[in-house]
Formats: C-alpha cells, structure tokens, sequence
C-alpha cells in the first residue's frame, strides 16, 4: 500500500490567513471599516492561554483590532455578561470570542447565547447552531460556522474536490466539532454517521467509512486496521501524553503511523487542523465585519 498524502494543514492555514489579510486590507480600503476581534479569557488556564495570545497575534497581522479582556478565575457571571453587552454595542468590534472551557460555576449556555449572533465568530450561539442544523444541501454558509469543523471541511474539500455520496464517519459529537461536522458534511451532500463513546463497534464502523473525521479526545483511539485504505482521515484530537521519561509528546485520536499505511489521505498533528481553527476564526471575523458594511459573505 503507498503512503497517505499528508494534508498540509499547516500550509493551507498559511493561504487562507493571507487571503483573509488581503480581503480586510480591501474592505479598510473601501469603507473605513477596520474588521475587530474581541477575546476573553476568564481564568489562567495555561493551554487557553496559549491558544487566546495566538488568536490576538494572528488578528494583528492581519490588519485586525484585537481587544483582549483577561479576567480572573474568579468572575462572577454578571460581570461577565455585563462585558459581553458592552462588547454587542461596541461598533469597533465584529466578532466576539469566548474562551471555553469557562471556569464553574459560571453556565457556559447562559453565556454562549449572551453573544449577538452577529459577532458570534465561534457559531456556538443557539441561533447559529440550529442555522447549520437546518440548512440545506448546498445552501450558502452566510453565518459564522464553528471554526474547526469550517476547518476540516475547507481540507476535504480542497483535497478531495466534490465529497457528494461518499461515506463520511465522525467519531465524536461534541458540540464545538462533532455535530457541526457531520451538518457541514450533510451539507456537502456526504451520507453522514456520527460514532461515539456508546457505539458498539467502532473500529468496524470505522472500516466503512471513506472519510474518516475523528474527535473524540482519545489518544491513538483510531488504529490502522480500523480505516479502509484509501480513505481520507481528518484528525481532530490532540492529545498531550506523557513518554515516561519526564517528556510529552502531541499525539492526535489516530494511531498515525499505522493509518500513514492504510489511509489516502492523512492530517498530521500536530500541523493538520489545528492551524486551520484560528485561520477560520479570522475568516469568520472578516465576514461579520463586512456585514456590518452591508456587503455580503465572500468566498476569499
Ligand atoms: N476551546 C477549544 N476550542 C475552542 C474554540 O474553537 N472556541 C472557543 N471559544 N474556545 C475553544
């Protein structure tokens, strides 16, 4: 069997975020509008705030305003609603974003559907959640979709071209990846099942599948014998381990060396979606900020 093409994630990652700097450069150009992006990180988690710095980073470079709110592990939930309602009427600012997860006892849906579906760039408010879970094959995406799965279907396309009828398998259905997902795959005209933790055989469910989409947040769950050969596999996890000798390593929910074998083609992790989820969140943004200017949603 030949080796699994790689998806470059990383590389794509790197086009999209410049076709999104020319798009704000255009729209600034053109109407005075400078697309903005808000983030707001409620405690110090050390990976969110990683993630967090990188989103303000990649904003910047791309002729965004970035304003970053950090606010204490212990906020009290109005505080943070009340910067939330600041934020919806702050016309600088076009797109929102909630760190998650948010430290308890704070309600994450309570604060999710404070968002204006309008700056809403994660698309986890329940107006956007149930645009995508309503929309017909083909329809346009003219409303902020969850960054990762935006991400993973931007790489299926551009690698596979057309998707319509082919057996696509999502391992996992969390609301931030798993569901919207398998909507945009429907979308795309895929016949979609969705496995998780409760499915009786996964690995022969798996086998099935000629796209494989795996986010389930379990190390190398997915081995290569569970992946039929030439399928194209989108791996979402990634998964800190330790190596037993004081160091870690990233590995993703596929076994990735075995599936390298089985696979058509492959995502890499780290250097697969990942870069794709912050280069969508840009997208997202410059999409809501034309809005505001009255232009519709452009393909970049
Ligand atoms: N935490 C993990 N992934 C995400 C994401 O896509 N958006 C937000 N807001 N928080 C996250």
């Amino acid at each position: 069997m030949a080796e699994a093409a790689l998806i470059d994630g990383k590389a794509f990652a790197a086009s999209l975020r410049e076709r999104v700097g020319t798009g704000v450069a255009e729209l600034t150009a053109s109407t005075g509008i400078r697309p903005g992006l808000a983030t707001i990180l409620v405690g110090d988690d050390p990976a969110s705030q990683v993630y967090v710095r990188s989103k303000s980073r990649v904003a910047a470079e791309l002729g965004m305003a970035s304003f970053d709110h950090r606010l204490p592990g212990t906020t009290a939930e109005s505080a943070l609603l009340q910067l939330i309602t600041r934020l919806n009427k702050d016309p600088a600012v076009h797109g929102i974003l909630v760190q998650l997860p948010l430290p308890k006892p704070i309600v994450t849906a309570d604060i999710l559907r404070a968002v204006d579906p309008d700056k809403d760039v994660d698309g986890f408010h329940p107006m956007n959640v149930g645009r995508l879970g309503s929309i017909a094959s083909g329809a346009p995406l003219d409303f902020p979709v969850p960054c990762t799965p935006l991400g993973c279907s931007m790489l299926l396309a551009d690698t596979l071209g057309s998707l319509s009828g082919r057996h696509a398998v999502v391992i996992g259905r969390s609301t931030l990846v798993g569901r919207p997902v398998a909507q945009l795959l429907l979308r795309a005209d895929c016949t979609v099942t969705i496995g998780h933790s409760r499915t009786r055989d996964l690995a022969a469910l798996c086998r099935t599948a000629d796209i494989l989409v795996v986010a389930i947040g379990k190390p190398e769950l997915v081995r290569g014998d569970w992946i039929k050969p030439g399928a194209a596999v989108i791996d979402v996890g990634i998964n800190r381990v330790a190596l037993g000798d004081g160091k870690t390593r990233l590995v993703g929910d596929v076994a990735f060396e075995e599936a390298r074998h089985i696979a058509g083609h492959l995502t890499p992790v780290p250097g697969g979606v990942g870069p794709m989820t912050v280069a969508c969140l840009m997208y997202n943004t410059l999409q809501e900020a034309r809005r505001r200017a009255g232009l519709p949603f452009a393909a970049v």
